[in-house]
């Protein structure tokens, strides 16, 4: 059998390559640069990429070989499904490795804006701190708070795991279904969100993109929290509305946001977020940990050599199940 061909878009390490070498020819390319990608579709039976690039009908007509695209993460709003699925194309991703590592980060978001840990760092190393610090700079508790979590898939539900067994929250979350075992899991409420939004000290957004969720969080939103609420994002930028989100944040709707993502990444320099002091930004880190996104490249690469081979990969998104 002729060996296939597949295009390395995204970073692969010498292990990825030698994986894939072993059973595919391959061609490496920067995923930033569509020509290339489009370039080196031509002849390729397979694409991997970090998600990156849009895979709409001007790729996959470039592409007559193509029988897989292979994203190295678990969100895959890049993939126009149904053109794909038009083509027979199969599309996978990297579902459950980076579960742990996005709900720490999301974890470490949550303690870092309630405890203000960003902005103290900046008033010691500024010489603020001469004197026993006052009452205007503490911070918001954690422990005991009430937690809503839009969209309680998988890492929402780590995210309920730590917060629930750690930090004695009350969580509640709202989502398409009701999540069996999650009130036994972590006595976690299942709430429609108008409510969620009305009780919560703690919002984490952690639902995928698509059509229906873009934009969901909007003004209307952000006023129906309480005022002391504090606003975490570590899902895609445009799920929320990030001109209400700033408008929010100035007018005091809400007290403070911890954000990974942005509606356009990498964020401008002059992105308003990047000088408001009740905002702590990470540049879209979620699941960035050297063994995670290790792991994650070995799935995708995995997912990648066998839907070239015509074999079918264990992770194929949902859509296409
Ligand atoms: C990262 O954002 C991912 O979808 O894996």
């Amino acid at each position: 059998m002729e060996r296939p061909k597949v295009l390395l878009a995204c970073n692969a390490d010498t292990n990825i390559v030698g994986m894939v070498a072993k059973s595919c020819d391959y061609e490496v390319c920067d995923e930033n640069d569509r020509q290339a990608v489009l370039d080196g579709l031509v002849d390729a039976d397979g694409l991997m990429l970090s998600g990156r690039q849009r895979i709409d009908s001007e790729l996959l007509e470039r592409a007559p070989r193509l029988k897989i695209v292979s994203n190295a993460a678990v969100g895959y709003n890049n993939f126009d499904v149904e053109e794909m699925k038009k083509r027979g194309i199969l599309a996978t991703h990297t579902p459950d490795v980076l579960n742990d590592t996005v709900a720490d980060l999301i974890m470490g978001l949550m303690l870092t804006v309630g405890r203000r840990i960003c902005e103290l760092d900046g008033y010691m190393r500024s010489g603020g701190w001469t004197a026993p610090v006052k009452e205007e700079l503490f911070g918001i508790d954690l422990s005991h708070k009430k937690l809503g979590i839009i969209g309680m898939g998988r890492i929402g539900e780590a995210v309920a795991k730590r917060a629930y067994a750690g930090f004695d929250m009350d969580v509640s979350y709202s989502n398409r279904h009701k999540k069996e075992g999650a009130d036994k899991r972590y006595k976690a409420l299942f709430l429609p969100l108008d409510r969620l939004l009305k009780s919560s000290d703690y919002i984490v957004v952690m639902t995928p993109l698509s059509e229906s969720t873009r934009h969901m969080i909007g003004l209307a939103q952000f006023a129906t929290m309480k005022r002391d609420a504090i606003f975490i994002n570590a899902s895609r930028g445009p799920v929320v509305d990030e001109a209400a989100l700033i408008e929010a944040l100035k007018t005091g709707k809400i007290k403070a946001a911890g954000l990974d993502v942005f509606e356009s990444e990498p964020i401008s320099p002059d992105n308003e977020l990047l000088k408001m002091k009740n905002v702590v930004l990470t540049p879209h880190i979620g699941s960035a940990t050297k063994q995670t996104r290790d792991a994650m490249a070995r799935l995708a690469a995995e997912n990648l050599i066998d839907g070239a081979l015509g074999k079918r990969p264990a992770n194929i998104i949902p859509e296409m199940q």
